[in-house]
């Protein structure tokens, strides 16, 4: 309980210290591996949906990027991202590839950047072969 008190306190000072800069979180510690393409989380278009304690405090997620083990078990089980994306919140799992959506071999990190500059472009593989031929 004080915990979660202090995750959001800690959240309301982050926030007036770092307004400007939400950048989009790449989660990759399991996707590459397993042939999936990295995670692409876009932390302000959420963010504008709902406050840090909904994510920060009840849902659990800590303040590090790739550091909540996230995997799709818990998704489906409703845990994490699976909270809101269950087709009710918002649109389910079933849509890999709209979280899946990273250019391969991407580490976790926070990206200050705008999602497109991390999302792969069509046929990453193809392009990538294409490259290593020239
Ligand atoms: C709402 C977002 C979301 C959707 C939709 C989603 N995933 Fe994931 N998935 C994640 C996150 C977050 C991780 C953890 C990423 C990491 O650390 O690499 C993950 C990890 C994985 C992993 C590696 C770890 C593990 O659990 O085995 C696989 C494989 C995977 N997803 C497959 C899928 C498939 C297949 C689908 C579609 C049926 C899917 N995912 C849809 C968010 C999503
Ligand atoms: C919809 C859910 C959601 C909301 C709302 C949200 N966050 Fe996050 N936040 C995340 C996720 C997911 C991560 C990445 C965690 C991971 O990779 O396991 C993250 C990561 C972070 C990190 C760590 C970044 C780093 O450097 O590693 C900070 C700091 C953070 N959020 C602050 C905030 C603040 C402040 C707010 C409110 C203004 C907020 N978040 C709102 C989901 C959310
Ligand atoms: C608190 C609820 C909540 C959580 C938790 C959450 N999402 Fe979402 N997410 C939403 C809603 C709501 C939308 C908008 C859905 C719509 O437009 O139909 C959305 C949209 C998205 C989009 C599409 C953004 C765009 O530009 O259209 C992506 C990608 C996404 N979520 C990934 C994730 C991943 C990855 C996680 C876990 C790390 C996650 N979300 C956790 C509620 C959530």
């Amino acid at each position: 309980m004080a915990l979660a008190l202090l995750a959001v306190l800690f959240a309301a000072i982050y926030f007036e210290a770092a307004r400007a800069e939400y950048g989009d979180v790449v989660i990759n510690e399991f996707s590459d591996e397993a042939g999936m393409r990295p995670v692409v989380f876009p932390h302000w278009f959420h963010r504008v949906r709902f406050r840090c304690k909904v994510c920060h405090g009840d849902l659990g997620f800590k303040f590090e990027a790739g550091g909540n083990g996230i995997n799709m078990l818990k998704i489906i089980d409703g845990e994490y991202c699976g909270a809101c994306h269950d087709g009710d919140v918002a649109w389910s799992i079933e849509n890999c590839d709209l979280c899946h959506s990273g250019i391969p071999n991407t580490p976790t990190q926070v990206h200050h950047s705008t999602v497109q500059k991390l999302v792969a472009t069509p046929e990453p593989a193809a392009e990538a072969a294409s490259e290593g031929e020239q």
